[in-house]
């Protein structure tokens, strides 16, 4: 059997669209400023997000970055989710390039921060009137939507405009990131446009290879000056990249609006999945909590523990991700409402008694 890759949405192929417009990319060099292909997509991007620019980098990682040394001084605090990718699956690099103290606080498990938890948390330095010596200045709060570690969770309007003002209560002048990397995930299941999300931050990222299908490639978007910032930060993070129109040509393409639309598919397989998956013994599912395209699984049954099912699973050609005591599967457009009924089937095989 073929495999039914559900590690990633990451893990999809270039479509022959996307390769024929990468083969036939107009190029020039980005470090220049002047390839036609990547200014064609950061204006496409900043017009989806509804910022004045955007930034096209290789990597989420490195939007994220950016995002944060372009806005939070070195030697001042962020505030981020404990469970957001920037405090958990992004190496040390905020304390190793941005040199910046994360301050984690925990999320509920829609990936919601609580405001009164943020505003307690903003700390004043000795350099602000008030402040305290001991203390590092609360420059920026981060937040995430969708909610990757949360399950795919989408943070609505309200959902984020929460702790944002309760952070600005307290400390006017700090500013928002928002890791985007799914937005457009967000976007479909809330039914607004992504610039709506992306309006209460005043930097957003969000990632072309996740999702939308194209090889490789992240934005960062924000103001005129934040991105003249990122330029900078990119080459000194060694992501300045030249004739890369051939990247942001499969980037065009997963922006074409058909191709976020059909988010919803992705959505709605996950859905059928969890749906699935909660019915055989043993397994520990929250169909209803699925609102996007990743699910967490546990295993509690009989014939091993959840480490085993995903081992069992993935040898038997559905592929999943083993993350802490969770198993992770991701649904996205490589992957057909068949395959996802052939591996309720495969799993329901391997946990019948
Ligand atoms: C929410 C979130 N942010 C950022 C990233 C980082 O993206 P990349 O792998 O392109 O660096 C990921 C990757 O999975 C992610 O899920």
């Amino acid at each position: 059997m073929t495999p039914i890759d559900l590690r990633s949405d990451t893990v999809t192929r270039p479509d022959a669209a996307m390769r024929r417009a990468m083969a036939e990319a107009e190029v020039g060099d980005d470090v220049f400023g002047d390839d036609p292909t990547v200014i064609r997509l950061q204006e496409r991007a900043a017009e989806l997000v509804g910022k004045p620019a955007a930034l096209f980098v290789p990597s989420g990682c490195m939007a994220n970055l950016i995002g944060v040394m372009a806005q939070a001084p070195a030697g001042s605090e962020i505030l981020v989710g404990a469970r957001s990718h920037i405090n958990s699956a992004e190496s040390a690099a905020y304390a190793r390039l941005a040199q910046v103290n994360k301050c984690a606080l925990p999320e509920d498990d829609r990936g919601r921060l609580d405001p009164a938890q943020v505003r307690a948390s903003i700390h004043l330095g000795a350099e602000i009137s008030g402040g305290n010596s001991h203390h590092a200045t609360t420059t920026l709060l981060a937040l995430e939507n969708t909610h990757n570690y949360c399950g795919g969770t989408a943070l609505s309007v309200a959902d984020l405009r929460a702790p944002i003002a309760a952070a600005r209560e307290r400390a006017p002048w700090i500013k928002v990131h928002l890791d985007g990397a799914r937005i457009f995930n967000a976007a479909a299941v809330l039914n607004v446009p992504a610039r709506e999300i992306a309006a209460l931050a005043d930097s957003v990222s969000f990632c072309l290879s996740k999702s939308l299908g194209a090889p490789a490639g992240s934005l960062i978007c924000g103001s005129h000056d934040l991105v003249a910032r990122g330029v900078g930060l990119r080459k000194m993070l060694g992501g300045g990249m030249r004739q890369a129109g051939i990247l942001a040509a499969a980037g065009l393409e997963a922006l074409k609006t058909p191709n976020l639309e059909r988010l919803a598919d992705d959505h709605a397989n996950a859905r059928r999945l969890a749906e699935g998956l909660a019915e055989l013994p043993g397994i520990v599912a929250d169909p209803a909590g699925v609102q996007t395209n990743i699910l967490f699984i546990e295993y509690r049954g009989r014939k091993g523990d959840t480490a085993w099912l995903g081992r069992a699973l993935t040898e038997r050609g559905v592929w999943c991700l083993a993350l802490g005591e969770r198993l992770r599967m991701v649904t996205h457009r490589d992957v057909t409402r068949a395959q996802i009924d052939a591996a309720l089937k495969l799993a329901a095989g391997i946990l019948k008694d």
